[in-house]
């Protein structure tokens, strides 16, 4: 078993950022025994353990100190952090770095055969996402008084289901807006990926290893440029 002064890093199992969290560890020099089933990989090279976990959880654990480091994009994170305020739980991380990976826009969307929409369509529509503080926040912002319908996946297929007339979803490339018909609006929130941390870890032995990788990481991004 892992003792507690290993570093734990807690990546997303599956889904768009697992790839690079993991070629990232590789670059950074963190040699891991990756099996697919398993939940925690132990550095063989390092006093690290990487936990992979649903994108979701990952703000949560670190946030709550189970995870040292997590790698999530901004997105999971806004909305995991407006979620705790909510509910009058801690909710700060300290943001290492942005990283040039996982970019993606949460958007507004609704079928395209309504045509282009402006923001006041939008006034006693229902929208269905899986982000409902981040939409909130927005709705609010623009004075716009609409109904969130929280959908934790297939948010694509709402408006076609009859659940909602309108999206916020993520968009990368656009294929799934485009092949469920939907047209994409305004922008709410764009993301990468970013390197967190908990900021009340105060154990030396994981600092000073914090403070080896972090050099590394700014290398491995400047070689890229
Ligand atoms: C997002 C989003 C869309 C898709 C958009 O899902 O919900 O389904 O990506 O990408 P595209 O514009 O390239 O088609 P994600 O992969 O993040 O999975 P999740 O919703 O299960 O977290
Ligand atoms: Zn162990
Ligand atoms: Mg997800």
């Amino acid at each position: 078993m892992s003792s507690t002064n290993r570093l734990r890093i807690a990546i997303q199992k599956s889904g768009r950022l697992s790839k690079d969290c993991q070629s990232l560890l590789k670059q950074l020099g963190v040699k891991l025994n990756l099996r697919e089933e398993r939940l925690i990989a132990h550095s063989t090279n390092m006093p690290i353990d990487v936990l992979r976990v649903r994108d979701d959880d990952i703000p949560g654990l670190v946030m709550d100190g189970v995870c040292d480091l997590g790698i999530v994009g901004e997105n999971v994170l806004v909305e995991a952090q407006a979620e705790r305020l909510k509910g009058g739980q801690p909710a700060e991380v300290e943001k290492l770095s942005s990283l040039d990976f996982g970019y993606c826009r949460l958007a507004l969307a609704w079928p395209q055969e309504l045509g282009p929409q402006s923001k006041s369509w939008f006034q006693g529509k229902r929208i269905a996402t899986t982000y409902p503080q981040i939409l909130k926040n927005y709705l609010k912002a623009e004075n716009i008084n609409a109904q969130v319908v929280v959908l934790t996946g297939s948010v694509e297929v709402a408006p076609r289901a009859g659940l909602a007339d309108a999206i916020c979803d993520l968009v990368s490339t656009g294929a799934t807006l485009e092949a469920n018909g939907l047209m994409q609006g305004d922008t709410i929130l764009e993301s990468n990926a970013c390197l967190i941390k908990n900021p009340t870890m105060s154990c030396p032995d994981k600092a000073a290893l914090i403070n080896k990788l972090l050099p590394r990481l700014k290398g491995v991004r400047q070689a890229k440029e």
